[in-house]
């Protein structure tokens, strides 16, 4: 007699989810993750071709679980529409993943008012619009998960970067506000705050210095674990937020970076376990 071979439950099964910036790096690794868990995800993001091939390919293995959504997510327009087209595809809306942002490098007085508006835009404003247009479908969905996306600068300074460093705060704040206001409606806000981790954006900080990759070892001996983060590792925390897994949690930040922000100070001297290969679990 032949056994059937069920697939487990996903924790996300019957979710759809919208996730900004989900073209690269920690976004890209989400929508995967959350469709091998079940959920219909849009891949949004302003680069249209990318995304399609990013959804093609989660759709190779979980059929009709995504769609590219083109989107620059400092235009409200542009949030309202990729909302709907969301729930036009797949009919409800869960999960909101407010991952899409950007990093402008300079000292403060060189910076222009656009450059200043450009990143706080992109990075804060955006969460405003998606939230606001996203409501009334997290509402209606009964349980609804919102998710956003800070850094370690949300709670330290981080060299030439000071207008990213004062939206990764008001991140914080935001998170705060989301999770306190709509707690009756049954909106549960948190916020994943990833250090050092593998993604176009981190190279786009370190090429600035002549030596890359040796400005990433140099900054990877600050880390206790000594590692940096791939985007998956990342992508786990937000799917953590967006399930029932962390049910009661809201309001909250989770830091996901290594150990970075646990000392003040430390000097990694020497080679650690998770650098070790064959210590992968
Ligand atoms: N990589 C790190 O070390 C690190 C550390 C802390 C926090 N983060 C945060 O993680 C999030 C994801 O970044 P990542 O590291 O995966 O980098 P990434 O560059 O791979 O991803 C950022 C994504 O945002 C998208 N994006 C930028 N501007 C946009 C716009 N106007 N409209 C729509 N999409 C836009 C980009 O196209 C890209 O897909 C960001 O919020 C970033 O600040 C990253």
């Amino acid at each position: 007699m032949k056994t059937k071979l069920s697939k487990a439950p996903g924790r996300l099964d019957g979710r759809v989810a919208w996730i900004s910036g989900a073209t690269s790096g920690i976004g890209e690794a989400a929508a995967e993750l959350f469709a091998q868990e079940g959920a219909q995800v849009a891949v949004v993001g302003r680069r249209l071709e990318l995304g399609r091939k990013i959804a093609a390919r989660i759709n190779r293995r979980n059929p009709g679980a995504a769609l590219a959504l083109a989107c620059d997510v400092s235009s409200e327009a542009e949030v309202a529409q990729s909302i709907a087209s969301t729930v036009k595809a797949f009919g409800r809306l869960d999960i909101l993943v407010n991952n899409a942002g950007m990093v402008e490098i300079g000292d403060l007085h060189t910076y222009s008012e656009a450059q200043w508006d450009r990143v706080m835009g992109v990075n804060v404003k955006s969460m405003f619009f998606a939230f606001k247009h996203a409501f009334p479908l997290l509402q209606a969905a009964r349980r609804g998960y919102v998710v956003n996306v800070g850094s370690i600068s949300s709670f330290v300074g981080q060299a030439r970067t000071p207008v990213y460093t004062t939206t990764k705060h008001a991140i914080l704040g935001l998170t705060r506000s989301i999770a306190l206001d709509y707690a009756a409606h049954g909106i549960r806000c948190n916020c994943v705050c990833p250090g050092i981790t593998e993604t176009p954006m981190l190279w786009e900080h370190l090429n600035v210095r002549p030596d890359p990759s040796a400005a990433l070892a140099e900054r990877l001996r600050r880390v206790p674990m000594g590692v940096s983060l791939s985007p998956l590792d990342v992508a786990k925390s937000i799917l953590y937020f967006s399930c029932e897994d962390s049910a009661g949690v809201t309001g909250t930040s989770l830091t996901v970076d290594c150990g970075y922000l646990t000392a003040a100070e430390w000097q990694c001297t020497g080679p650690t376990a998770f650098q070790k290969k064959s210590s992968t679990p």
